[in-house]
């Protein structure tokens, strides 16, 4: 079995694997200096694109692709290298196809594949540098509102709105973006998986609650399972679910996706706010809540052993949560300690100075018992437990 892997940078996370697996494992990759170049068996160092990748695939006859891709940017040229690859060459290419990465990518496309498919999000317009009205009146009728880019990840490009005088920045720094409600609530991710047309949702994860300061969701702690207070929370997560598996099979997402949900503390009503369509930061207390871990995922795809039952039958029931800790000193900070070693344990990943460390418990409170063995939680200024 012989697998491509296209970026070195998540590499970390599967190297064990793929040994294990007796999977040859070639990487390609535009930085040279990558320090996981060396976790593969073989390495191409190549420019910038898909093109050298797609010869690097074919010349190599491999069994497989997995885009090791955990940004936006190149997610198009994926997709177009997917289509040739898969259609001339009969070589699987783990990522979503053209379309439904258009739809992702692009936050306005993205709210009308909602509201083509009755999925709820909150309202929104576009805007242009000459139609501020619109967004005047909201503020006078004090309702905020959150600009957004077209293009973007990470909170770049965003600005939440509560005052008039919020609004001018803005407008000399882009030409235009989306206007979308504020929704205050709790902020939720969930991971999904498709491959063959099988489509199997993992655990809503808390991601924090909304503020007008718009703290992006890096920056906070978060929980999983969701538990929010005052509802039926099975109820509500089996819907996130059913929301997860609806936009995946009507998108026709494969690989790995990420959706994002705000929680209307007001209406009780689940909003989908955007959809990523690649490997996303959540994966790892994903992992420590439910066992499954999703880059392990998407090699069994591109090798052929995928199965959506085998993987539902191993989804486990664990608590988790995640801690941004900056640098924290161990030594289990590399490709040798990705997994967690039993049903109380922990990790640490995440590039230096924006390092976290994600918990598994078997209960909440062994994980928060973990948590404070390791003095972590002073880390946390913004959450409560
Ligand atoms: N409608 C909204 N109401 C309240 N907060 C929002 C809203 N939309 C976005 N935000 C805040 O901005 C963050 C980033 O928005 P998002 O659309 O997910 O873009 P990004 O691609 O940058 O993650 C969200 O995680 C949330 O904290
Ligand atoms: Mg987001």
């Amino acid at each position: 079995m012989k697998i491509l892997f296209i970026g070195a940078r998540l590499f970390d996370d599967v190297a064990l694997y793929t040994k294990k697996n007796f999977i040859h494992s070639i990487i390609s990759e535009s930085n040279a200096q990558s320090p996981n170049l060396k976790l593969a068996d073989s390495k191409y160092i190549v420019s910038r694109g898909m093109d050298e990748p797609m010869k690097i695939a074919i010349k190599e006859e491999v069994d497989g692709v997995v885009p090791l891709i955990g940004i936006d940017g190149p997610l198009i040229e994926v997709a177009n290298m997917k289509k040739k690859l898969e259609n001339e060459h009969g070589i699987p290419v783990v990522a979503s196809p053209v379309s439904a990465t258009r739809t992702c990518v692009d936050k306005f496309k993205t709210k009308e594949f909602f509201v083509k498919n009755n999925i709820k999000t909150p309202e929104y317009f576009k805007i242009t540098k000459n139609d501020h009205e619109n967004i005047q009146q909201k503020i006078e009728n004090k309702e905020p509102m959150v600009l957004k880019q077209i293009e973007g990840q990470g909170g770049s490009g965003i600005k939440i709105i509560s005052s008039i005088n919020h609004n001018k920045g803005y407008f000399q720094e882009f030409e235009n973006g989306v206007a979308e409600k504020y929704i205050e609530g709790p902020e939720i991710s969930i991971e999904v998986l498709r491959w063959n047309e099988k489509t199997v949702p993992l655990v809503p994860v808390y991601k924090g609650e909304t503020t007008l300061e718009g703290i992006h969701p890096l920056k906070k702690m978060k929980k999983a399972p969701l538990n929010i207070n005052n509802i039926n929370n099975d109820e509500n997560n089996l819907k996130i679910q059913e929301i997860a598996v609806n936009i995946a099979e009507k998108l026709g997402l494969e690989g790995t996706a990420d959706i994002d949900i705000i929680f209307n503390t007001e209406t009780e009503e689940n909003n989908v706010i955007e959809i990523n369509a690649r490997p996303s930061g959540t994966r790892y207390i994903t992992n420590a809540a439910t066992g499954i871990n999703i880059m392990h995922e998407l090699v069994d795809m591109a090798s052929g052993n995928w199965n959506h039952l085998k993987l539902k039958n191993k989804i486990k029931n664990y608590s988790a949560i995640e801690i941004p800790v900056g640098s924290y000193k161990s030594n289990k900070n590399n490709y040798k300690f990705r997994e967690f070693s039993n049903k109380n344990s922990w990790i640490i990943h995440g590039p230096k100075d924006y390092e976290r460390i994600t918990i598994r418990g078997e209960t909440m409170k062994k994980a928060i018992k973990i948590s404070e063995d390791l003095k972590i939680l002073k880390y946390d200024t913004l959450f409560k437990l």
